[in-house]
């Protein structure tokens, strides 16, 4: 099939797909740009079933760009607690924050200055920009790479700029026929005044079918709607389909942690700006070589206190991105000893109401059940 047939006949094919396969989401139900913008910078390192709670919540406590702007940090990373990648949230409020002093509140509609906001790419620009605006700006992300690379047979690594660009090239193809799609449908009787909002779909088409056809294993190439305009199915190299190079390998990581009781209130610390986790609070800790370890030295050499009594926890497993920690906490009673800054007693009604990093979460969780055997 020559390209532009190629071209034409997928994107007739996603649009009725999709009007009848979209997922019934909840940044899907409205059209306010400030919100679909929250949900794609939650959606861009986290799945969409973790996304929906945090989402709904967002909306419901912080509806506007004002009260976006105007929240305290404690307040956002709260919100933002369990999601990760905590610069996003930091990121969307000085957005939030230019908007209103930039922009009179409003979101605006231009491209290039939606990409100028900050922690706003490529990417993120233009999901805001197709589908709140409908404008026909393309998109690219892992689930549009897997699509395109094998739909469009490409064998070259799409993280490569070369095969990069030209990803982003046919993402753009796509979506402005989706234009030419969307008037042709529009002959048919349309509410006044408004457009076909088809290259919002066609974007979100290409994001469902990577979700929910074009997976990463096992694709269901059987119901998929461009099944006959793919190239890597009528060659047999679906699995082979994207060549995303070596896998980086996994780094394991060890740390030993300390729920120190006394009064009734519990030692943490907040972490400073500019680390891993910056502004989430921790059970105090210290990263050992995973060889075996005395805790009630650690304890004191690190933190300058004396057990009472010490006690295994919990051991928690957490991954994020290439690291692989265990994190084995102990439970400390009346540790004696002066306290230094950082370290602060909270009672476990303030430590409810802190943004705690994951791991510390579940930490927290292991304190109220019984001690290990
Ligand atoms: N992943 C990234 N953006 C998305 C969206 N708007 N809907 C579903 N999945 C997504």
């Amino acid at each position: 099939m020559e390209h532009r047939e190629k071209i034409t006949s997928i994107v007739a094919a996603l649009l009725p797909w999709y009007a009848e396969n979209a997922r019934d989401l909840p940044w899907r139900r409205t059209k306010d740009p400030y919100l679909i913008a929250v949900s794609e910078i939650m959606l861009q390192q986290t799945q969409v079933k973790t996304v929906i709670p945090f989402f709904e919540r967002w909306q419901r406590e912080l509806p506007t760009i004002q009260a976006a702007a105007n929240a305290s940090p404690d307040r956002l990373h709260k919100l933002w607690e369990g999601l990760g990648y905590y610069s996003r949230v930091r990121n969307l409020q000085k957005a939030a924050q230019i908007i209103v002093a930039r922009h009179g509140g409003m979101f605006p509609e231009a491209f290039d200055e939606v990409l100028a906001l900050p922690g706003i790419g490529r990417y993120t620009a233009g999901a805001i920009c197709s589908i709140a605006f409908n404008q026909p700006v393309p998109i690219l992300d892992g689930n549009v790479m897997r699509v395109l690379t094998r739909v469009f047979g490409i064998a070259g690594n799409p993280r490569e700029k070369a095969v990069n660009e030209r990803l982003w090239g046919l993402a753009g193809e796509l979506v402005r026929q989706a234009v030419h799609a969307g008037r042709a449908r529009s002959r048919a009787p349309q509410t006044p005044g408004r457009a076909p909002a088809s290259c919002s779909r066609l974007n979100q088409s290409l994001m469902e079918l990577g979700a929910l056809v074009c997976t990463p294993r096992q694709p269901q190439c059987a119901v998929c709607p461009v099944k006959n305009s793919c190239m890597a199915r009528r060659e047999n190299r679906v699995a082979e389909l994207p060549n995303l190079g070596p896998r980086v390998p996994v780094t394991r990581r060890h740390f030993v942690a300390f729920v120190i009781e006394r009064d009734g209130r519990y030692l943490v610390r907040q972490r400073p700006a500019g680390v891993v986790n910056a502004h989430l609070w921790e059970f105090p800790n210290v990263e050992t070589s995973g060889a075996p370890v005395r805790p009630e030295e650690i304890l004191a050499s690190e933190f300058g206190l004396a057990a009472g009594v010490i006690a295994p926890l919990v051991t928690i497993k957490h991954s994020i991105t290439r690291y692989r920690m265990t994190v084995s906490a102990f439970k400390v009673v009346s540790a004696a000893g002066g306290v230094r800054r950082p370290l602060v007693w909270k009672s476990p009604g303030q430590l409810e109401g802190l943004a705690l990093t994951s791991a510390h979460r579940k930490i927290l969780k292991g304190a109220g059940k019984k001690p290990e055997a």
